[in-house]
């Protein structure tokens, strides 16, 4: 069985997760409508992968003893200015993530609850490769830029991460 604080937290975590894959789902809908077919698939792609994030840790939960928590999820944001407003919200909502995750692991220390505390190490490896890959895709808009044609090979370069990725 969780600690009250613990479970509290990670039925938070779970929450956020599942807002995350939302707003990439959002995201990608955005892209869609623009006709940035590689930067939609890249983002529904990892809005799939979020549910996963959200279903691991919802079977670490359940597996204790105790219980996991369907909550309302809040609506993200559906608008965006242009394609790098998109990847800077992504790679901001990361770092907050990064840092919900971080404080888990402190609180799961502090409990002295190390099979949570080993749990959450998949999640802070994770993190940090998401945050490299997002960086990663924000500096080459910086190099590309969107301007004429830079904007199609932008989108073009997002789809082959995907490709990279699987
Ligand atoms: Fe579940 Fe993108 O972190």
């Amino acid at each position: 069985m969780l600690k009250k604080k613990v479970l509290k937290k990670l039925n938070e975590q779970i929450n956020l997760e599942h807002y995350s894959s939302n707003l990439y789902l959002a995201m990608s809908s955005w892209c869609q409508s623009k006709g940035l077919e590689g930067s939609a698939t890249f983002l529904a792609a990892h809005s799939a992968e979020e549910l996963q994030h959200m279903q691991k840790l919802f079977a670490y939960v359940n597996e204790t003893g105790s219980q996991a928590l369907v909550a309302e999820v809040a609506a993200p944001e559906n608008t965006f200015k242009d394609l790098k407003d998109v990847f800077e919200n992504i790679y901001e909502h990361e770092k907050f993530v990064t840092g919900k995750i971080n404080e888990l692991a402190a609180l799961t220390m502090s409990e002295n609850d190390y099979a949570t505390f080993n749990f959450l190490q998949w999640y802070v490896a994770e993190q940090h490769e998401e945050e490299a890959l997002f960086k990663g895709i924000l500096d080459k808009i910086e190099i590309i830029g969107l301007d004429g044609r830079g904007l199609h090979m932008v989108d073009k370069e997002i789809a082959n991460r995907l490709r990279q990725q699987a």
